[in-house]
């Protein structure tokens, strides 16, 4: 486990780095009120464990549960099914010449409006879940880009709710290279990264994930101690900005990454964004190399510190968590990992003591 203080906490990246920019849109309520088109939307648990807490010495630790949302198993859920309704309704009223309500997104006009559409989208896993999800429902056609290290239950899930899967590359950015390839001629890409002249619609994936953070400051007071787990960011910098607004800047928030993907952390270290190279991680939802660029200026100003974490740390916190019924995978639990690993001197670094009360996200089920 490696700890490292932010040294941008407050400032952030200077304004002269070439790299894309954007803006985090933190208003959940039109992510609900569009999500509630959605039979299977409903609000997602937080957790409360003490047995956990007392068993790791701090006061509390509340864990957000994201692994039955809208019955895909992640967090994920909520973005790009999100952000598949706005292309829909954008389409919809392009082609029909008139505004379409969030109500009318599954009716037969609407399909028959926007029949021509096709998402596309790079995934390790779930990302793709909820593209393919959010096309089904609006009638839509779907493909997901995956590379080899995607477990191959994930293609099959995808299949089974309509998407075409498209296997390319042997790391997540060769995937990702592929479906941008294709989103210039073939459809729209839905990506839930950011780079040089790609933001939109990503910004409308991370407005999908604010809900969870709406919904935990809904139903708690602020901790003192925030996890968050990454792969390119996006959960972390949506999270973090829905919760900074709610709670201030006094609650640390801690980015947990895999020592093999530390993206964010090298890129808050280089001053702006950088690959960071290294073998293939277990946990494969983290296992991003490139980090999303929005997010790392986000989180850049706001992290307090990053953590990296070696597969055999996820794998033993995973164990220990199944022990007490928490199932989950490396990358869901990697940030109530980050919190398990933790040493006297870690603790002493991230400033955890026995009147610390921790939020963590499980951001998907066992896989
Ligand atoms: C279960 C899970 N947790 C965390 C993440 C990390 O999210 P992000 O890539 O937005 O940082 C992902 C990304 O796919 C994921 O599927």
């Amino acid at each position: 486990m490696r700890i490292v203080s932010n040294p941008l906490r407050g400032t952030g990246l200077s304004p002269d780095v070439e790299m894309a920019r954007g803006v985090l849109r933190t208003v959940a309520d039109p992510v609900r009120a569009m999500l509630s088109a959605c039979p299977v939307h409903a609000e997602t648990p937080l957790l409360d464990r003490t047995d956990l807490a007392e068993a790791l010495g701090v006061a509390s630790i509340r864990i957000k549960d994201e692994r039955q949302r809208m019955g895909l198993g992640s967090f994920k859920a909520l973005g790009g099914a999100y952000a598949v309704a706005c292309a829909v309704k954008e389409a919809a009223e392009a082609a029909l010449g008139r505004s379409v309500a969030a109500s009318e997104l599954t009716s037969d006009a609407v399909k028959s409006a926007v029949s021509d559409l096709h998402v596309l989208c790079a995934s390790a896993g779930n990302h793709g879940l909820s593209v393919a999800a959010g096309a089904r429902v609006f009638g839509v056609k779907a493909s997901v880009y995956l590379s080899d290290s995607v477990p191959e239950g994930f293609a099959e899930r995808l299949r089974g709710i309509g998407a075409t899967v498209v296997r390319a590359g042997e790391i997540y950015e060769e995937s990702m290279a592929a479906a941008e390839q294709a989103g210039r001629s073939e459809g729209l890409l839905i990506s839930d990264s950011t780079w040089p002249g790609y933001v939109d619609p990503a910004l409308t994936v991370l407005e999908g994930y604010t809900v969870l953070a709406a919904e935990t400051v809904e139903a708690m007071e602020a901790p003192t101690h925030i996890f968050l787990q990454a792969g390119v960011g996006g959960m972390a910098s949506a999270v973090a900005a829905t919760l900074r607004e709610a709670w201030g800047s006094d609650p640390k928030i801690i980015v947990v990454e895999p020592d093999a993907a530390a993206c964010l952390l090298e890129g808050v270290q280089a001053g702006g964004p950088v690959t960071a190279p290294g073998p293939v991680s277990n946990m494969g939802r983290l296992d991003c190399k490139d980090p999303s660029h929005v997010a790392l200026e986000y989180l850049a100003r706001e992290a307090d510190a990053f953590v990296t974490l070696s597969d055999d740390e996820a794998s033993s916190a995973v164990a220990r968590l199944a022990e007490i019924s928490l199932e989950s995978s490396p990358s869901g639990a990697a940030g109530l990992a980050a919190l398990i690993t933790c040493r006297d001197a870690d603790r002493t670094a991230l400033g955890l003591s026995g009147d610390s009360r921790i939020l963590a996200v499980m951001s998907e089920g066992a896989v």
